[in-house]
């Protein structure tokens, strides 16, 4: 089986390791380096659950190879925020109940966060579009999508919360 060195830059932190070239992304952040918060559902780019940002972008990382991301930066759910401190996008989630079993939660913030950096002020539709490659079995999607407008309140600057004012 061919190995192959590879960096991956997570959350930050710098990672040299060695993969198989048939190892997915997903599995190297998890079994290789622990960061279990992405979670692993289909594993054939249905469902979302494993979607982390990679280079800016969300990717859903099922469906790259560790390979490809060789000396990408890539972020996870991990840095979001901590149980003391959540980020905006976890608060949303907490406060509109925004997640039944969890196993899509990782994701679906991962996907919201890249919805927001690309769009601080979206409309209920556009928050939709923007989760339609992330699927939820428990909530109806409704919480979900508030949970996202409730977020992007707090993560606004104070000119686009105020109207423009
Ligand atoms: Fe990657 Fe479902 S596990 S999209
Ligand atoms: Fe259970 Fe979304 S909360 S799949």
């Amino acid at each position: 089986m061919t190995e192959h060195d590879i960096t991956l830059t997570v959350n930050g932190a710098e990672h040299d390791l060695t993969v198989e070239a048939r190892t997915l992304l997903v599995h190297a952040l998890r079994d290789e380096l622990g960061y279990t918060g992405t979670n692993v559902g289909c594993e054939s780019s249905l469902c979302g659950a494993c979607t982390v940002r990679m280079d800016g972008e969300a990717v859903k990382s099922c469906t790259a190879l560790a390979v490809q991301a060789d000396g990408a930066e890539i972020r996870t759910v991990e840095d979001l925020g901590t149980r003391h401190d959540f980020h905006p996008i976890q608060e949303g989630f907490q406060e509109e109940h925004g997640l039944q079993c969890g196993y899509c939660t990782p994701g679906m913030m991962m996907t919201a966060l890249d919805i927001l950096e690309e769009n601080p002020d979206p409309t209920r539709e556009e928050i939709r579009e923007g989760l339609e490659g992330n699927l939820c079995r428990c909530t109806g999607y409704q919480n979900i999508v508030n949970a996202v407008q409730n977020a992007a309140k707090e993560m606004q600057p104070a000119a686009v919360a105020d109207g423009g004012e």
